[in-house]
């Protein structure tokens, strides 16, 4: 399995902070934000990383992550021109992929377990991940039925009546390329991972796990806050 870490966008939401580098690169305690990403990624065995980053950016991840070899990787770089949805990452991996299964991450997203044996028992379809939240209407959301098994997933809906969101680490078998190349562009003009996560949940070939440990979707001032604590706390310090 390869794994593709999606850190592009303008990060206009922590402005002025991303006027000097890229969102996912700001400082968590005492690792740039996308160090955990990475790690969920590196603990799950997964060493060809995709690095999909915004073009004014490129430099910076370069500097900071290098050629992998010091986290015992390989990392390759893509350029995403314009944000144009998550599910775009799948079109601009694909020679990347050359037809394996993929672990995609966002770059500001940060999770308190290990989900190794989560990605690592991966066989094939999807599998994604959904965390109960107060704020669902920020996320995509999932319904379940009595058993457990997910009906429905939308993204950003007004007032769900739902608290599961899905969160930004998704598994997927080498289809979802061809997947997201007849996804449409959204309202938003955006190829929305969502519309990825609904073919496969057509297919019945879908599986959301819920994640037990916290889980912040960095991109917002109280995020990174709470980000920072979780951070501190994770790193053995008592910040309070
Ligand atoms: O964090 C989980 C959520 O991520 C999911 O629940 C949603 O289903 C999914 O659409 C996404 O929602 P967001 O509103 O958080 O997406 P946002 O546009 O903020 O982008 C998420 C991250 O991906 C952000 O760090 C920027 C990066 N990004 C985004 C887009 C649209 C890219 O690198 N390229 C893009 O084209």
């Amino acid at each position: 399995m390869k794994g593709i870490i999606l850190s592009g966008g303008a990060g206009s939401r922590l402005s002025p902070l991303t006027k000097v580098t890229s969102k996912q690169l700001l400082p968590i305690y005492n690792k740039p934000m996308i160090f955990y990403p990475l790690e969920t990624l590196l603990k799950a065995g997964i060493k060809e990383i995709l690095v999909i980053v915004a073009p004014d950016r490129a430099g910076d991840y370069l500097r900071l992550l290098g050629s992998g070899r010091e986290f015992g990787a390989k990392f390759t770089y893509e350029i995403q021109d314009k944000p144009e949805g998550l599910a775009q990452a799948f079109i601009i991996g694909e020679d990347f992929l050359d037809h394996e299964d993929v672990a995609m991450i966002l770059g500001d997203n940060i999770f308190e377990d290990d989900l190794s044996q989560e990605i690592q028992s991966f066989k094939s379809g999807g599998k994604v991940f959904a965390k109960e939240v107060p704020d669902p209407e920020r996320f995509g959301v999932v319904w379940f039925d009595h058993e457990g098994k997910a009906t429905r997933i939308e993204e950003k809906p007004k007032q769900p009546d739902s608290n599961y969101a899905v969160t930004g680490l998704y598994v997927y078998d080498n289809r979802v390329v061809d997947i997201a190349k007849h996804v449409k562009p959204s309202a938003r003009g955006e190829l929305e991972i969502t519309e990825v996560h609904n073919a496969y949940l057509k297919l019945g070939e879908l599986d959301v796990e819920t994640v037990k440990g916290e889980w912040i979707d960095a991109g917002t001032f109280s995020s990174l806050y709470r980000a920072y604590k979780l951070a501190a706390r994770l790193a053995g310090e008592n910040d309070d």
